[in-house]
């Protein structure tokens, strides 16, 4: 049955770890729905995993609205969130809520994503004032991980883990339902997720938070770059895919592909056409 916010909420309470993944097409999130994960994060991280730029910061609204939108066509009754690409929410609240209206009117998402804390307040306030519901991303925000020392672990003196205590709690308070914690160490992550009445979902975060989320094309050994050392490779699909490539090259080549199996016969005499 399809989740709601308030079936995610309920999981914090209930102590039920919440599942999300990142899903970018229609075939993906069927099969992932299919499996059961709670929450699919239609993620920026489509910028690096699918679209071939090297940060999150290219990815533009059509980007996300287009492979949003073939999410929810994959997986009609899955909860989807959809990310707020850069420069979606930075112009302003009025630009933030018309963006965040896109994803749940166009691309039938059932909440946004967006990155930041207490500068993002007011864009968080005014989209749940218009009914769009958020899930925040604190710790390692990659939209602007120049500004923060590139891809590293946050929160890791008094000063800044204070402050990431300060943001969670005012984004829960400015409406957000969910928090996502990116690069935290865990002991710092187990403190928010105990001060919050909301769900923490982290990624390199720790055992302790509510929920735990991955790029799918990272634990499924798809997307070989490189490896973040929070991920988990579950599968390891790109030798069994090259493999697969190889075989069918190699299938044409020699004339093995197509069998009689994947072809047509016809009954029909085609003699006088030769
Ligand atoms: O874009 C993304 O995939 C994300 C996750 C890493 C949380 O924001």
């Amino acid at each position: 049955m399809a989740k709601t916010v308030i079936d995610i909420m309920a999981m914090k309470e209930k102590g039920s770890k919440i599942t999300m993944l990142t899903a970018y097409d229609a075939t993906m999130a069927r099969l992932l729905d299919g499996c059961g994960v709670d929450m699919l994060l239609v993620g920026d991280s489509l910028g690096m995993v699918v679209l071939g730029y090297d940060s999150t910061v290219p990815v533009t609204m059509d980007d996300m609205l287009h492979h949003a939108a073939a999410v929810r066509r994959g997986a009609p009754e899955a909860f989807v969130v959809g990310d707020m690409p850069y420069g979606s929410y930075q112009t302003g609240v009025r630009d933030a809520v018309k963006n965040a209206l896109r994803f749940i009117k166009e691309a039938g998402c059932d909440c946004v994503k967006l990155e930041g804390g207490r500068k993002v307040v007011p864009v968080v306030t005014e989209l749940v004032q218009s009914g769009v519901s958020v899930v925040g991303h604190l710790g390692l925000t990659p939209q602007t991980a120049s500004q923060l020392g590139g891809y590293k672990v946050q929160g890791k003196d008094l000063t800044a883990a204070r402050i990431m205590l300060d943001d969670a709690l005012a984004l829960q308070d400015a409406g957000a339902f969910c928090l996502v914690l990116e690069c935290v160490p865990a002991e710092l992550a187990e403190i928010i997720t105990a001060k919050l009445r909301i769900p923490t979902v982290g990624i390199g975060a720790g055992a302790a938070c509510d929920g735990q989320v991955l790029v799918l094309n990272d634990m499924l050994g798809m997307f070989t770059n490189f490896l973040p050392r929070f991920v988990k490779r579950y599968q390891d699909l790109a030798p069994l895919m090259r493999q697969g490539v190889e075989e069918y090259i190699a299938g044409v080549r020699s004339g093995a592909f197509p069998a009689k199996e994947q072809s047509f016969q016809s009954v029909t005499d085609y003699s006088s056409l030769i």
